[in-house]
């Protein structure tokens, strides 16, 4: 699907509005407003229709599969990324002899958060510093040893949009003996992944980003025939072998990656995720991704022209986002929202996110609205 057709899908545009926040929520599509609708409608013809509503859940797990060209018996189907990298860290033992987790201050905050409560539990938590947002794999080198027993590497930072050497620091936590975990959720769907080359154990993302899809559901990819040193302790009905056998007093654990899943899925974001999926699974994420380079290198040319100096690397190493340093981030952000221009504010910096809907008249509303700020707020 090209560029213009895919935007086309998003009414936000046709509106006025100029959406370059997709780090934070991507942009509602026609695709997901009548998924949503056809969500509402079941509920009301159909009272409980849960097989129909399962086989959502089915289809956003295989449309996830189909983006990170994995399998879809590897999938797990849980509410949010902290909930996968919990799962995650519960497989690993933290044992005397390998205890440490390698984490990064460009970690998002929530996932960090996981896995410093596995302190308890006695692993010891080491962060890799960023130096001027950057972090190579020789950042993560000296961290990586014989001690380690995961190493989590983002495959693009929240922060700054930093892409992440990912596949380099696999093979050499590989050597080390440690498993990793890569948390794709600000790059897929807009950068390419293959599993079956990332070279990671775990992979896991929600869908309301760049996936287009809403709050509420999230996959965790785990590699077939990986080890574990316990069985989930979050745990629920849609982690059994038979969901549907209604056995109190059985624990038996799915032999896929089911295993990892508690309750009820969220069913509205099922929906959502199913036609923000179908969506991204229409293009190919070369064309995606080569236009967000594109685009990201005209947003960062025209904001240089204007002053701004950035967070956000340069190519390669720079993904969809272009984030400005500025001390009043917030108040920029409530300037151009005011306008109908959606970026995203963190701390000092402002986010600037591209999708395969963005174009350059988008980059022009933004440079003119910046222009106006830098005028009020000399
Ligand atoms: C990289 C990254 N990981 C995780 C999250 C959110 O995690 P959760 O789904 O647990 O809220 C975000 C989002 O906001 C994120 O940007």
């Amino acid at each position: 699907m090209k560029a213009e057709e895919f935007r086309g899908h998003f009414p936000i545009f046709s509106d006025g509005g100029v959406h370059l926040c997709s780090c934070s929520e991507g942009a509602l599509s026609d695709r997901v407003t009548s998924a949503l609708t056809d969500f509402v409608t079941s509920w009301r013809i159909q009272a409980a229709p849960w097989d129909s509503w399962m086989e959502q859940v089915n289809q956003a797990r295989t449309a996830f599969a189909q983006t990170i060209h994995a399998d879809p018996a590897d999938i797990a189907t849980v509410s949010c990324a902290s909930e996968a990298a919990f799962q995650v860290s519960w497989g690993q033992s933290f044992s005397a002899t390998r205890n440490v987790i390698i984490t990064t201050d460009l970690e998002f905050p929530s996932i960090a958060h996981v896995w410093l409560a596995q302190q308890s539990r006695g692993a010891i938590v080491k962060f890799v510093a960023n130096h001027d947002g950057l972090i190579m794999v020789d950042d993560y080198t000296p961290f990586i040893d014989d001690k380690t027993a995961l190493v989590s590497v983002p495959l693009v930072s929240y922060a700054n949009g930093l892409r992440f050497p990912v596949r380099e620091i696999a093979k050499l936590a590989h050597k080390m003996g440690a498993r990793v975990a890569v948390d794709a959720y600000q790059g897929v769907g807009v950068i390419p992944v293959d599993i079956n080359e990332l070279e990671c154990d775990y992979l896991f993302a929600g869908t309301l980003k760049y996936l287009l899809g809403a709050p509420g559901i999230a996959f965790l990819w785990v590699k077939p025939g990986l080890s574990h040193a316990n069985d989930p302790i979050l745990t629920g009905w849609f982690g059994r072998q038979d969901p549907f056998a209604f056995t109190p007093r059985i624990l038996d654990y799915a032999e896929s990656s089911r295993r990892y899943q508690t309750g009820t899925p969220s069913i509205p974001a099922a929906f959502a995720a199913t036609a923000g999926l179908f969506l991204i699974n229409a293009t190919t994420t070369t064309q995606v991704s080569q236009h967000i380079e594109r685009l990201a290198e005209f947003t960062q040319a025209a904001l240089k022209r204007q002053g701004w100096t950035f967070f956000s690397p340069n190519p390669p190493f720079r993904g969809p986002q272009v984030t400005i340093h500025a001390d009043d981030a917030e108040r920029i952000s409530q300037f151009l929202a005011d306008r109908r221009i959606f970026v995203s504010p963190r701390g000092q910096a402002v986010r600037v996110s591209l999708h395969y809907y963005n174009n350059e008249q988008d980059i022009h509303k933004l440079v003119q609205a910046l222009h106006d700020y830098r005028k009020r707020y000399p």
